[in-house]
């Protein structure tokens, strides 16, 4: 078996019972301190039972570390669709009462070092991966960049009998220039469960043309051709088909109604098949690089808890906006029901005094 090891791994192991200990009372429900200044602050003591519309701010190594307090076992679909290894950071140009100004929305460099981001990825999915319950299942979005080293972490930690599938989303409208390779049109999906007690459930599609099928019936754990009384087969007119590996959705773009701006933001039609293949009514989905907040929202309209996490302020002002929108669209809730959670360092006080969360802001990407 290929493992990836490097200097400090078994450290890394050894001490998760006290990273553990150290984050367990660290992060607090910071909701109220958004809308009041936080001086004297306003922290709500945590309550565990309901682990449904919880927004992290901060790194995830330090809330999945705080969420094996209360969550072992529990989640049942993680989705992660963390940076690439571009080795590029991604911009944003943010509008404010006409005020234009740039920054950046998320870090994808790595000082070029790929070993850094192997071994960033790998702690967190060896975390996450008791996090997950017994049918649980963990959907890991990546490309050519570091897919196939990704890979080998996901069978040393998930083990390679428990590995899936590969899927390919190939995003057809993106264009991709580039004269030294054929253009690049694709991601890759990598899904895991944690042991074999898992289900998918089946997603039918519409074929392009109708096909005509052979009528069978099962004879005893059998499939057997069915025939007419005059011995001929039968067949049937068959319009849909079971998804396979690839799946072919757009990338999103800005006239789409989803579109929020934000660098590399999946399709709401990525994160659907995902969430009705994977998971039920009720389960408890996880995104801990939630960006701008896709899988929770679809999440929330599939009826599923979620739990979802960022670490740029940019990722979490725009989760915040586009869910409370839903809720005040469709659903009797509020601003209470969708709870910030957060280590409410300097300068994150810095930033919510700044009235950071209640402002107007227009946030575009920058190519
Ligand atoms: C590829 S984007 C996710 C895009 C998202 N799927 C969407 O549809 O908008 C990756 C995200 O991971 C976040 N991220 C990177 N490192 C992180 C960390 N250590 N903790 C939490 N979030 C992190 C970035 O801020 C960025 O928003």
């Amino acid at each position: 078996m290929i493992s990836i090891n490097w200097e400090g791994k078994d450290k890394f192991i050894s001490n998760i019972e006290k990273r553990k200990q150290y984050f367990s009372n660290i992060f607090k429900n910071i909701t109220s301190c958004l809308d009041n200044s936080i001086t004297n602050e306003r922290y709500t003591k945590c309550s565990i039972k309901n682990w449904n519309r919880k927004l992290f701010w901060g790194n995830n190594i330090e809330i999945i570390y705080y969420l094996l307090n209360f969550l072992k076992d529990k989640i049942d679909l993680v989705y992660i669709d963390p940076p690439f290894f571009t080795r590029s950071n991604y911009k944003i140009q943010i509008n404010e009462d006409k005020n234009l100004y740039e920054d950046i929305a998320y870090y994808d460099t790595w000082n070029k070092d790929i070993n850094s981001y192997l071994q960033m990825l790998y702690k967190r999915l060896f975390l996450i991966k008791s996090l997950l319950s017994e049918k649980g299942l963990i959907f890991v979005h990546l490309d050519w960049h570091a897919n196939h080293y990704v890979k080998i972490i996901l069978d040393e930690i998930f083990g390679t009998e428990n590995f899936i599938n590969s899927i390919v989303w190939y995003y057809y409208n993106k264009y991709s220039a580039g004269k030294m390779q054929l253009p690049r049109a694709h991601d890759d999906i990598l899904v895991y469960s944690k042991t074999k007690h898992y289900s998918l459930n089946e997603i039918r599609v519409l074929r392009k043309k109708p096909i005509k099928q052979l009528k069978r019936i099962n004879v005893n754990g059998t499939l057997k051709n069915l025939k007419d009384r005059y011995g001929k087969v039968i067949y049937r007119t068959v319009k849909d088909k079971k998804i396979d590996d690839v799946w072919k959705i757009p990338c999103l773009q800005p006239a789409s109604k989803h579109w929020l701006g934000y660098p590399t933001q999946k399709h709401p039609k990525l994160l659907e098949r995902i969430i009705k293949l994977g998971s039920n009514e009720n389960d408890l989905i996880a995104d801990f690089f939630c960006g701008s907040g896709t899988t929770l929202i679809t999440a929330e309209r599939l009826g599923r808890k979620w739990i979802g996490s960022d670490i740029s302020k940019y990722a979490i002002y725009l989760t915040r906006k586009m869910l409370l929108n839903h809720y005040e669209e469709f659903e009797n809730l509020n601003n209470k029901n969708l709870e910030l959670w957060a280590h409410l360092d300097e300068e994150k006080k810095k930033i919510i005094n700044s009235n950071f969360f209640k402002k107007e802001l227009k946030i575009q990407r920058i190519k």
